[in-house]
């Protein structure tokens, strides 16, 4: 079964051929951070305007990269929400235009389950039940991935800002670019990690859910004292000191979530799952407590694509679902046992 997977939910316009729910055939990424980053974050407006530009294109080599035609196609999956609502109006669109020129069935997916199962596209023994910590620009979720049928149970959530949000705008405040979490995981690998001893928020709160606006304001307010008292700011050791602050609470509530569902399995998904000092701290400890750790290898994969939208399509019309012609964007779908 090939599957032409859709995904426009930020600003990466995105499509992808997957055979049978796992093997990939093509997953090509237009990005629009060349447009966003004088702005230090996404616009939406612009971020609407240049899905509608790039759409088609995008859709067709999908097809060439595949070497297949559209009439080779079986059914079409497309990112329903979370998002940008504007941004999602325009993958579901034009996956009902394609759809319904040629008569194939569409499904709407939930672009969270997408990024847990970015991990079941590489790592074919990865099965449920373990704990999935879904970590992105929009979205830091601690999930109990259920056995059996796509059967998810939220642990803890972000109270505000999500991780990589939270990179994004350190990065911002210190005028390094964007997107601020690959500057500054490059960055913090010449820092000093123990250099300033910024919080750990929400570390000793018995809950599972995080909060990164207050640790943003920590930083902001040591370079703002800093610069009062005339002294320079060392950018390398406050992108380290922060970045591992946010590791440290991210390892700590996810092995938490293991521990309390007496699981020994962990799958990183998202944006911030590139992070080479998450990756390393949880691979460690992961380690130590003979837990097994996964993550999506290559950094395009843990980011936003259309296989893993694909892969999720394929097992919803492997159960009959389809969400037929009046398939909405829903900007605020939850991940909590979804379907
Ligand atoms: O999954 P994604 O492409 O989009 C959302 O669904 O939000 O994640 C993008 C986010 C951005 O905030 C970006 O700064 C962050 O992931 N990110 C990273 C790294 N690479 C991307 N954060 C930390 N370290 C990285 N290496
Ligand atoms: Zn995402």
């Amino acid at each position: 079964m090939l599957i032409l997977g859709i995904e426009t939910s930020c600003d990466e316009t995105a499509a992808a051929v997957v055979e049978n729910g796992t093997r990939m055939l093509s997953n090509v990424i237009a990005s629009q951070v060349h447009i966003h980053s004088k702005f230090g974050g996404v616009v939406p407006e612009l971020a609407s305007r240049n899905h509608i530009q790039n759409i088609v294109p995008v859709v067709s080599q999908a097809l060439e990269n595949a070497s297949i035609t559209l009439d080779e196609v079986d059914g079409i999956a497309v990112t329903q929400g979370p998002g940008l609502v504007g941004s999602l109006l325009i993958g579901i669109s034009a996956a009902k235009a394609l759809a319904y020129a040629k008569g194939l069935p569409i499904v709407g997916v939930n672009h969270l389950e997408g990024h847990i199962y970015s991990n079941f596209l590489e790592h074919k023994d990865l099965k449920p039940p373990f704990i999935s910590l879904v970590v992105s620009g929009g979205h830091t979720d601690l999930v109990h991935v259920r056995p059996g049928k796509r059967q998810y149970e939220k642990l803890g959530q972000t109270l505000d800002d999500a991780a990589g949000e939270a990179f994004d705008k350190v990065a911002k405040l210190l005028g390094l670019g964007y997107p601020g979490g690959p500057i500054i995981d490059k960055l913090s690998k010449e820092g000093d990690a123990a250099a300033i001893p910024f919080p750990r928020p929400m570390s000793r709160d018995p809950s599972l859910n995080f909060s990164f606006s207050g640790l943003k304001t920590a930083v902001l307010n040591y370079v703002l004292r800093e610069r009062e008292e005339g002294r320079t700011i060392n950018a390398t050791d406050v992108a380290a000191s922060f970045q591992a602050a946010v590791v440290d609470v991210l390892t700590e509530k996810a092995l938490r979530a293991a521990e309390m569902k007496n699981l020994k399995v962990i799958a990183l998904s998202g944006g911030v799952a590139a992070n080479s000092a998450l990756r390393r701290q949880l691979t460690l400890r992961c380690q130590e407590l003979g837990y097994k750790l996964y993550y999506p290898n290559a950094a395009i994969m843990c980011t936003d694509n259309a296989s893993m939208i694909a892969s999720v399509g394929y097992y919803l019309f492997a159960e009959s679902e389809d969400s037929g012609m009046l398939l909405n964007a829903d900007a605020r779908k939850s991940i909590d046992l979804v379907y």
